[in-house]
């Protein structure tokens, strides 16, 4: 679920605090409000109700800026706040890191359902939405890639993987200089790049032990995956159509699933890879410990020298400068 701003609130097993500047006035709930008396959690604002311009004012005035939800409330939550994504980044003295969070949970949010129930077109649109918005709010300087991806715990999910996967390849694009339009198709590649995996059997996703050669044979199927669930789902961008099929491609003709070299990898692809390969290389897996960056970063400049692009992972080191 969305996680609560950085600021400290009193915990209430069963419940997460919020920001109340997170809540729009007069907008149905869906949600119950609770609000701390000191003692206990009281009921505030039912499921039903809205939060009206002076009941807010009078919270304010008594000195109360933070609400509760009950954790089961919590899928109806992080949808209103993804509904309202815009509106809520808007509110008037949020910081770099409220932003953050709220646009990083969002994200994972999103993900998390499309992996853990079906993907279908309505959901690829809303992550498509999710990420203009985040664009938006970088190149506004409002938020970093960075920012971010310092809220992942680099403990490896697939779909956080393809959180994190989009926003370095954001970070990277924007440093490079692309324009906002680049940065989208690129970003909606990277978010769905791995969505095939849905179609390979969890046993082998989750094993948490070396990939047998016919596993991993299996694996290496998940770029077309993805690809026909993009096609199936009405995708026609012929860009971000290619980055999922292509994302586990080398300059020097040593990936899969074509064995295609430089001339035939668009550079958003690219960028893809190097974001996807940094991911993989800093998370934890069961069968292994995260590298540091340090580490990750010289990998990929020794060993994968011939199959990445260098400047790429440059600008990806300049990214990460800027937290
Ligand atoms: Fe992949």
């Amino acid at each position: 679920m969305i996680q609560s701003s950085a600021k400290a609130f009193k915990s209430y097993p069963g419940y997460k605090a919020f920001t109340i500047e997170t809540i729009l006035l007069d907008k149905p709930l869906g949600f119950t409000l609770y609000i701390d008396n000191g003692e206990k959690l009281i009921k505030y604002v039912h499921a039903e109700g809205m939060l009206q311009t002076d009941t807010k004012e009078r919270l304010i005035q008594n000195d109360v800026d933070h609400f509760y939800i009950a954790t089961g409330d919590s899928h109806v939550f992080d949808n209103y706040m993804i509904d309202n994504l815009c509106t809520v980044l808007n509110t008037p003295g949020m910081s770099k890191s409220e932003k953050s969070a709220i646009i990083y949970s969002s994200a994972i949010h999103v993900m998390q359902d499309m992996f853990e129930s079906d993907i279908s077109a309505s959901k690829i649109m809303r992550v498509k939405e999710l990420m203009h918005e985040t664009i938006k709010r970088v190149i506004s300087s409002e938020v970093t890639a960075a920012s971010l991806l310092q809220l992942s715990t680099h403990d490896y999910k697939t779909y956080s993987h393809c959180v994190n996967v989009a926003l370095y390849a954001i970070g990277i694009g924007h440093e490079y200089g692309l324009n906002e339009e680049e940065l989208h198709t690129i970003a909606s590649g990277a978010i769905l790049h791995d969505v095939g995996k849905c179609r390979i059997d969890n046993c082998i996703i989750n094993k948490p032990a070396k990939l047998t050669l016919e596993e991993f044979e299996t694996i290496k199927d998940h770029p077309e995956h993805s690809h026909s669930i993009l096609l199936e789902n009405g995708e026609t961008n012929p860009n971000i159509l290619e980055i999922v099929l292509m994302h586990h491609e080398k300059l020097d003709g040593s990936g899969y699933t074509k064995g295609l070299g430089k001339n035939d990898i668009s550079f958003g692809t690219q960028i893809v890879t190097v974001a996807d390969i940094f991911d993989a290389l800093t998370s934890n897996r069961s069968y292994k410990n995260a590298a540091s960056f340090f580490v990750s970063l010289k990998t990929m400049k020794v060993q994968m020298k011939t199959q990445l692009n260098l400047e790429l992972i440059d600008a990806l080191i300049k990214m990460m400068g800027r937290a």
